[in-house]
């Protein structure tokens, strides 16, 4: 077996339980739909299906309405979610060999899961059959997600009338999301990362919406992306559907592939416990076997597991850093591992926790990232800087560079 898979394949194991038995829903707008990656994206919903996700799906048509919606307009618009909905059924039921379809019947359940109404008159123009949503049928939709189902939401909405009222399938799946309670809202669109971050907050991310002015359709969902987390949805996330696989690379690893969007940061520092030794090692180990951490294996973990604090993202480890105490004065931030703006935060909790057992001096002694360390407030030290037990232990052949900050400064 590739090696490269099985340590992917064993790195995604805390998101599988992370994510098992939360509602995430999906929208499709119609660029994603008749793009060569369609089928793809299928399967790797079937996939989230089949690992316990619920899933709902809400799509969009080749017309949508961008505007009033005459009685002519909206026969087209009818017609297109018609075949929409086809094609993604007809998507849902090809059981490819090696495919998470093969063998596997997932049910797509829709109907008249969402009630409209009219958006009436805007400007003193009547948009005539363009609607918005009324009201979800979260009752039923939670109960078909019960039942194993797959849910398609489709951009029409029809009124307590009789009317039919087509509707914005980017504000559809924000509210859709919103009143589910989902756990998140993930968004295809053309452009899969809109910073050069993954994370974002809703400011953020709304500052970012201005530059997006030119293009209306990821201006929409950006948006969307934003309602959806003021409606109380913990994550957001944008993602291309050109790359083959962003999906799962967004729901499995800890780099992801597009733009994550919550309301606040959700990335929690924590001391850690004995339970996340086996992550922490896990983290450390291709830094150790390619020399940038001094190799100090799972079995120190395990024994120091209280000197450890850990960055947590959706139930997976994501950092670490180590805290050890040298003298009564010095203590030696180690294992750091960080990534996305976790570094910072990793380490402002090691130096308040040193604060806080009256460690004066922090220690770092690092072959690689002395620059970064030197941003965050150390100085360069020599080896005899060190405490004369650390000093001792000194590895001359690893020839780190030593580091230190004053914590009283
Ligand atoms: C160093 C490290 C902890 C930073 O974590 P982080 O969460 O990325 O922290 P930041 O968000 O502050 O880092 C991003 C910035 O630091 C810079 N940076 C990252 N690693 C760096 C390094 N080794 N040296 C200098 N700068 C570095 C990045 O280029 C980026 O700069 P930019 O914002 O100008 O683009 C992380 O890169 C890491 O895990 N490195 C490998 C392990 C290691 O060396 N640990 C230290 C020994 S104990």
């Amino acid at each position: 077996m590739d090696e490269t898979y099985a340590r992917w394949f064993r790195a995604s194991t805390p998101y599988i339980r992370a994510h098992r038995g939360r509602t995430f829903v999906v929208m499709l707008g119609a660029d994603a739909l008749g793009s060569t990656s369609a089928i793809n994206i299928v399967h790797d919903l079937a996939l989230l299906h089949v690992l316990g996700v619920r899933l709902v799906v809400v799509h969009g048509a080749e017309v949508e309405a961008n505007g009033p919606v005459a009685p002519e307009l909206l026969a087209e618009i009818q017609a297109a979610v018609a075949k929409a909905r086809a094609e993604l059924e007809s998507l849902f039921t090809t059981g490819i060999p090696l495919s998470p379809l093969h063998d596997r019947h997932i049910p797509l359940a829709s109907g008249n899961l969402v009630t409209a109404r009219p958006t009436g008159i805007q400007g003193g123009v009547d948009q005539l059959a363009a609607g918005t949503v009324r009201r979800v049928h979260v009752d039923v939709i939670r109960d078909l997600l019960g039942v194993e189902s797959v849910v398609l939401i489709s951009p029409v909405g029809y009124s307590n009338t009789g009317a039919v009222y087509a509707l914005c399938v980017e504000e559809l799946a924000a509210t859709v999301a919103g009143e589910l309670g989902a756990d998140k809202l993930i968004v295809y669109d053309g452009a899969g990362r809109i910073a050069d971050r993954s994370d974002l907050t809703t400011d953020e991310l709304m500052r970012l919406q201005a530059t997006w002015e030119h293009d209306a359709g990821t201006a929409r969902r950006l948006d969307a992306l934003a309602e959806a987390c003021r409606r109380g949805v913990p994550r957001a996330h944008l993602i291309g559907f050109d790359e083959d696989g962003v999906l799962l690379k967004e729901l499995f690893t800890a780099e992801g592939a597009g733009s994550q969007v919550s309301d606040a940061d959700y990335r929690v520092i924590r001391r850690a416990g004995p339970a996340d030794a086996g992550a922490i090692a896990e983290l450390m180990r291709p830094l150790e076997a390619s020399g940038v951490l001094a190799p100090r294996g799972a079995d120190l973990v395990e024994r120091r597991i209280e000197s450890f604090f850990v960055a947590e993202l959706d139930g997976a480890l994501t950092g670490c850093c180590a805290l050890f105490s040298l003298d009564a004065e010095a203590a030696e931030v180690a294992c750091l591992v960080g990534g996305d703006a976790v570094g910072p935060r990793l380490l402002n909790a090691v130096e308040q926790a040193a604060v806080a057992t009256g460690v004066h001096r922090l220690f770092a002694l690092t072959t690689q990232a002395r620059d970064w360390f030197i941003e965050h407030g150390f100085a360069k030290a020599s080896v005899d800087a060190l405490p004369v037990d650390r000093k001792a232990l000194y590895n001359y052949r690893r020839n780190s560079h030593v580091l230190v900050k004053d914590l009283n400064r």
